[in-house]
């Protein structure tokens, strides 16, 4: 059988096969972001349909970092109930799953937290024709720096208690850690940020420390990294390169590789549109095998991967070691048992991003292609 359906680890986790399915917001938890029927039935449906690890949706670790209504939460503990009954389900199914641990940053929805809501990012940038949200924000304090880092940890700490195999961080397409990466949206002058990588680092790293000195040595802690912005004065690669090799190096044990923040068109985004040649997929790819070559740690390659040739050509060369894939499985979350079971045909996801559209309008996940054809 292919290399790309035999087990590999993360540390002591061993993931079934090469495949994950990439964080991917769902809308479907309840007002207070607990576990709902309707994201048991996607996850589930993922277990069940082969994948070797899932990254679950952002996952909220503290109330100011919130951006959906509908989404889950892992900032509380009344929240542990609903993820182990998540967890043990996708168990059951085979798979392995990792909490995507998020903080919107300056992105967070304005409507959470009453009349002194908060919304918090490493810096306040005047007037950014970049920044796609309303209303204001500022920088934080010291004190709030270290409270974040602090609700981080504690989020880990619950991961572990509901049953999570993992825990990844979300440090890419411009929400919070992304913020205090890029030199755009970290001015600050103090050891949080500026001018010097390492400052601009320190939150990822404190982060980290404090998830470790809170779960022990043992749990797998991964991290998104965005490793380049989409406009002209954001982070560029020769630094985002730099950033996976240290964070690598500071004890992060699995990166995958994806787009910092966002700039105009879906070309300077995460999720870009028209996949529909070969050549345009896996278009973090070179991004990718530069950062394989660099670290020791686990890599995935994530971003527009739709056909199995393309998959098992990035393994065998050693590209990364794991595939990641987010729209294809929304419409077909069966996806990886039929590759595994000889049918190879290629995924049936247009990347039209009407999933995406859906989500913004507070719909919860499905694929819209899909959709369409049941009612019509
Ligand atoms: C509907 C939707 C929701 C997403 N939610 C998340 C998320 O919660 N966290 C994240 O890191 N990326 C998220 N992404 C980005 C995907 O994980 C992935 O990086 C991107 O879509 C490219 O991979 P693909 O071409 O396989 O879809 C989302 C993408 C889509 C389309």
């Amino acid at each position: 059988m292919s290399t790309l359906f035999e087990p590999v680890r993360i540390r002591d986790l061993e993931i079934r096969n090469r495949f994950v399915r990439s964080a991917t917001g769902d809308h479907a938890a309840d007002e207070k972001g607990s576990v709902t029927d309707t994201q048991m039935k996607i996850y589930k449906a993922l277990a069940d349909g082969g994948i070797g690890l899932i990254i679950t949706g952002i996952t909220f670790v503290h109330n100011s970092g919130r951006i959906m209504p509908h989404q889950a939460s892992i900032a509380s503990n009344d929240c542990i109930p609903g993820l182990k009954k998540l967890t043990k389900a996708v168990h059951e199914g085979g798979a392995k799953i990792a909490v995507q641990l998020f903080h919107a940053g300056r992105a967070a929805l304005r409507s959470f937290g009453g009349e002194d809501q908060k919304i918090l990012a490493p810096s306040f940038v005047p007037g950014d024709p970049y920044f796609p949200y309303s209303g204001t924000y500022r920088a934080m304090t010291e004190d709030e720096v270290w409270d974040l880092i602090d609700a981080f940890g504690d989020a880990a700490l619950r991961a572990q208690e509901a049953g999570f195999d993992a825990v990844q961080l979300h440090g890419a397409h411009g929400y919070l850690l992304s913020q205090f990466l890029s030199p755009f949206t970290n001015l600050r002058q103090d050891q949080w940020g500026g001018d010097d990588l390492e400052a601009r680092l320190r939150f990822h790293k404190e982060v980290f420390r404090d998830i470790r000195r809170k779960v022990g040595n043992d749990y797998p802690v991964l991290i998104k990294l965005g490793v380049q912005d989409g406009f002209p004065g954001g982070l560029r690669f020769r630094e985002g390169k730099q950033a996976a090799k240290a964070l690598a190096e500071s004890g992060f044990d699995a990166l995958e590789i994806s787009h910092g923040l966002r700039g105009q068109g879906p070309g300077a985004t995460e999720f870009r549109v028209k996949i529909d040649t070969v050549d345009k997929e896996a278009y973090f790819r070179d991004w990718t095998r530069q950062i394989k070559k660099k670290v020791s740690v686990p890599v995935m390659m994530v971003g527009g991967i739709r056909s199995y040739e393309v998959a098992e050509d990035i393994i065998s060369k050693g590209e990364a070691d794991f595939v990641s894939m987010s729209r294809p499985l929304i419409r077909e979350p069966n996806l990886i048992r039929d590759w595994m079971e000889g049918d190879r045909h290629r995924a049936t996801c247009i990347s039209c991003n009407q999933c995406l559209e859906r989500l913004i309008k507070g719909k919860p996940l499905c694929c819209a292609q899909t959709e369409g054809r049941k009612k019509g």
